[in-house]
């Protein structure tokens, strides 16, 4: 079911510096930031040869970022995602297998415009993972 890893997202305190960080010390290719108001997130993804790297920092009063903040005042690694050709069949597999997808149990469209969800890390390793229809 799952295919290519798309992103690994990596929450920061401060977007900024961790640009800073990714583009002057480790040299890597920086997109321009993007806030995205409904997944509560500013959001800017470095492009490596084989992956994404997301870098997420808090939006706005709720969210669902600033408890791992507060957790992981450094920032640290949130969330892996995985493609998958058809969320709706992955939605209906998971689902029959009792792994909880969180919120409504429905996609939202993510940073690329394109479906996604998010599965309870209870269910899955104690990892976050998000899968993206391609
Ligand atoms: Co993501």
């Amino acid at each position: 079911m799952i295919g290519r890893l798309n992103h690994i997202a990596i929450a920061v305190p401060n977007l900024t510096d961790a640009v800073k960080t990714y583009e002057q010390i480790l040299g890597a290719k920086v997109m321009p930031p993007e806030q995205l108001p409904e997944h509560g997130v500013t959001v800017v993804f470095i492009i490596l040869p084989n992956t994404k790297i997301e870098l997420l920092e808090p939006l706005g009063e709720n969210s669902p970022i600033t408890a791992f903040i507060t957790k992981n005042p450094a920032g640290g690694m949130h969330h892996i995602c995985y493609e998958v050709e058809d969320i709706e069949v992955a939605i209906t597999k998971l689902q029959s297998e009792g792994v909880r997808i969180l919120g409504d149990g429905k996609p939202k469209i993510g940073a690329h415009g394109k479906p996604v969800i998010f599965m309870h890390p209870k269910d899955l390793n104690g990892t976050l993972i998000e899968l993206e229809q391609i």
